[in-house]
């Protein structure tokens, strides 16, 4: 019986969180510090002929402009002949986007830094540019990723009775977290401290060392809160390398953060996606072809993919699917990972098209899923380690009352309101990367516990001192957690949601060995009560190490410790995926089922009520995974129906950089949430049983919501976001 994991446990960093005490990367105090300011290009591609930063210079409080002209180098020397890059900022006048940094004003402090970067003056040599990826879709180049196809979909197409094809579009959406990317980097000798705003700070570490040409061991990276990210921190942004170029070239410690307009050209988005879905079927609606093209978006100077139709290759049974995903490079700048990415864009077009698919062939939706349940992975023909799908679309089903649907679309009204029911399938991936932790127990019962991984909000601080907490046998308060430091044992970024399976079998591991030192040097004693008995038969619990089946048979580990002259027990455990998983195919699921109200005059698009049930495996802290779950829904309503990168393609710059003009959902957007977890007994795919989650909750939603659309009003919105001007 587990003491903490399963539980409903409250956020360990809360109370530094609420009251100012949890310290986000521009908030260190450090003396003598200056304000970096951040210039950016006004046009998408061509050079800059002319940069006049004497009137910044003179500006009050300006310790120095650097421009192309004058930063000190970063990255590897390149060949003349190299072709253009922009891997590192200020290196050189060539401008390969909108938004692209030029200049960084250093001033004494942030105002006299913001005001005199007005000053800059900059002439251009403008060059053609194309921000649009439908003009540059015939040069789209297949990804890196690209897998061969799977039995013959096209004769298999030709041979379907029952066919729909559809064209689905996503629009640049941009990550927007609450905290805006920010670091201050200062250094003493040839050793670099930097705090910054990152998913990743091994990653920064590496990058840096590359750009910077210092050894890895010379820089720290230090990011212990993180205020969101969702994908946005996952690849170090540009502004952590010109951060320190300044802050070595100054001598002094340099702070930058970005304003909310430049992390919209800062930190990567969501590419713009197009996705062409063909499906055929039998009349009996079992799926014969699945024809899934993808295209979206990447730059000029980076081959960036977010994986579209990856995952969604696993999710139904059909002998016969081409899934190709294609990028095309635009003038923007590159784009990222943004929550869930590719399963949810590609989830978006599939499951759409099962819904058309389920209209044409008059089958139920949810009993077309069925009917091509996937009961082995049809990629690789592996058995799932688990799979409780088919128990969330009953369960959903029961709880939404999704029997009494009358399929007709415009059949159902609450008033004047058309009502809508729709459902879909979620899927992500129950991955696991490499991980180190180390924990220090004491002989005074209580304990240490790092790992360089991140918290951008999830709850990892709260999950891992749990996980510590119970192999340790040991009160949660006695336990503290600590991340987000080079300093610490390498962990995986926190990204893919594969922090808990991964860092926190390292946190168990450790425990674990620390148990079964303990054993040893307790049967080190000719009378000890546990002589005998192995480490499966132990356990850790209050300071005393106890056999499970009888915990009257104990010895006390402070007398353990004395006698092997030791006041704590310290362990590194290096915890990577088993072997054994290579025989499975781990994936979580999940069904979501979507009720929307839209008023046929206006357009406007309320999402009454949503049941979203998951099978994620085991849920170690039900309170945070709930919290995980609904906050994906509210994205996936945001997806559906407010989100939208709003590009000026002459000038090629976006034009609503603010949240002010990018519409995310607000409490009043947000109706009844329901969000229930199917747990799996996986033993396969981690020692704890966890799968990833977080992305997961948001991955159906909006199929969901654009199936209920149209189930309200007979309309398919196959471009997001479903707004007022696409209903009436
Ligand atoms: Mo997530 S897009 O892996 O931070």
């Amino acid at each position: 019986m587990a003491r903490y994991l399963g539980k409903e446990t409250t956020r360990v960093d809360g109370i530094a969180k609420v009251t100012g005490k949890a310290k986000y990367a521009a908030e260190f105090q450090i003396p003598h510090l200056t304000y970096g300011f951040i210039v950016l290009s006004t046009i998408a591609k061509g050079r800059i002929t002319q940069i006049d930063t004497s009137a910044a210079e003179a500006s009050a409080g300006v310790i120095k402009v650097f421009t192309h002209l004058n930063a000190g180098k970063l990255g590897k020397p390149r060949a003349a002949d190299a072709s253009p890059t922009w891997a590192w900022p200020l290196q050189s006048d060539q401008i390969f986007f909108n938004g692209q940094p030029i200049a960084l004003v250093v001033a004494e402090t942030y105002e006299q830094a913001r005001h005199a970067a007005r000053l800059v003056q900059v002439s251009y040599q403008a060059q053609p540019h194309e921000t649009n990826v439908v003009a540059v879709l015939g040069r789209a180049k297949p990804a890196p990723q690209e897998a061969p196809p799977r039995g013959n979909p096209q004769a298999a197409m030709q041979a379907a009775s029952v066919k729909v094809q559809s064209e689905y579009r996503i629009p640049i959406e941009h990550h927007n977290p609450m905290e805006p990317h920010a670091a201050i980097a200062f250094w003493e000798g040839d050793q670099l401290t930097i705090f910054d705003k990152t998913q990743n700070v091994y990653g920064v570490q590496q990058h840096l060392s590359q750009g910077l040409g210092v050894p890895t061991g010379n820089i720290r990276v230090v990011s212990p809160f993180v205020g969101g990210a969702f994908g946005a921190s996952l690849k170090p942004n540009y502004y952590p390398s010109l951060t320190a170029m300044a802050a070595r070239e100054l001598k002094r410690p340099v702070k930058v953060v970005f304003t909310r307009a430049q992390m919209f050209t800062g930190h990567g988005y969501r590419p713009e996606t197009i996705q062409k879905v063909a499906l055929g079927a039998a009349p009996d609606g079992k799926l014969q072809a699945i024809i899934h093209e993808a295209f979206h978006n990447t730059s000029s100077f980076e081959s960036f993919s977010d994986n579209t139709t990856g995952f969604l290759k696993q999710v139904y049974a059909c002998p016969n699917l081409h899934a190709p995903l294609k990028i095309a490079a635009t003038d923007l700048a590159t784009p990222t990972w943004m929550r869930a990415p590719g399963a949810v864009s590609g989830m978006f077009a599939l499951e759409s098209a099962m819904d058309e698919l389920a209209y044409a062939l008059k089958i139920d939706p949810l009993e077309l899923r069925l009917i091509n349940y996937a009961e082995v992975d049809p990629e690789s023909g592996k058995p799932f380690s688990s799979k409780a799908l088919r128990e969330c679309y009953r369960l959903g089903a029961e709880k939404f009352g999704w029997s009494k649907r009358n399929p007709e679309p415009r059949s159902m009204r609450d008033g004047n309101l058309l009502v809508g029911w729709g459902m879909a399938s979620s899927v992500w991936g129950a991955m696991q990367m490499p991980a180190s932790a180390r924990v220090t127990y004491r002989a005074d019962g209580t304990a240490s516990v790092a790992s360089a991984t991140s918290d951008i909000g999830p709850g990892t601080y709260t999950v891992m001192t749990m996980i510590a907490a119970e192999f340790l046998g040991l009160a949660l308060e006695k336990v503290k957690f600590e991340l987000g430091d080079t300093d610490q044992p390498r962990a995986p970024a926190q990204g893919g949601s594969w922090t808990t399976s991964s860092v926190g079998s390292a946190v168990r591991g450790a425990a674990l060995t620390i148990t079964e030192k303990l054993l040893s040097l307790a049967n080190q004693d000719a009378g000890s009560p546990l002589r005998g008995t192995s480490i499966d038969e132990v356990e850790m619990f209050e300071n005393r190490l106890r056999l499970k089946s009888d915990a009257a048979r104990s010895v006390d580990i402070a007398a353990i410790m004395q006698r092997a002259g030791t006041q704590e027990l310290t362990e590194v455990y290096d915890s990577k995926p088993s072997p054994e998983r290579e025989k499975y195919a781990s994936l979580a699921h999940g069904a979501q089922f979507v009720e929307v109200k839209v008023d046929p005059e206006l357009g406007t698009v309320r999402v009454s009520r949503v049941i979203e049930i998951t099978a994620c495996g085991k849920i170690l802290n039900p309170l945070a995974s709930h919290s995980q779950e609904i906050g994906g829904v509210v994205w996936g309503i945001g997806m559906a129906l407010e989100e939208a990168t709003e590009i000026d393609h002459r000038y090629g710059r976006i034009m609503n950089a603010s949240l002010q003009h990018y519409h995310v959902p607000v409490n009043a957007d947000i109706h009844a949430i329901e969000t229930i977890f199917v747990e799996e007994d996986d033993t396969i795919v981690n020692p704890l049983g966890v799968k990833g989650m977080g992305e997961l909750g948001m991955v159906g939603i909006p199929a969901a919501i654009a199936n209920a659309v149209y189930h309200a009003t007979g309309k398919r919105i196959r471009d997001l976001p479903i707004t007022p001007d696409k209903l009436v």
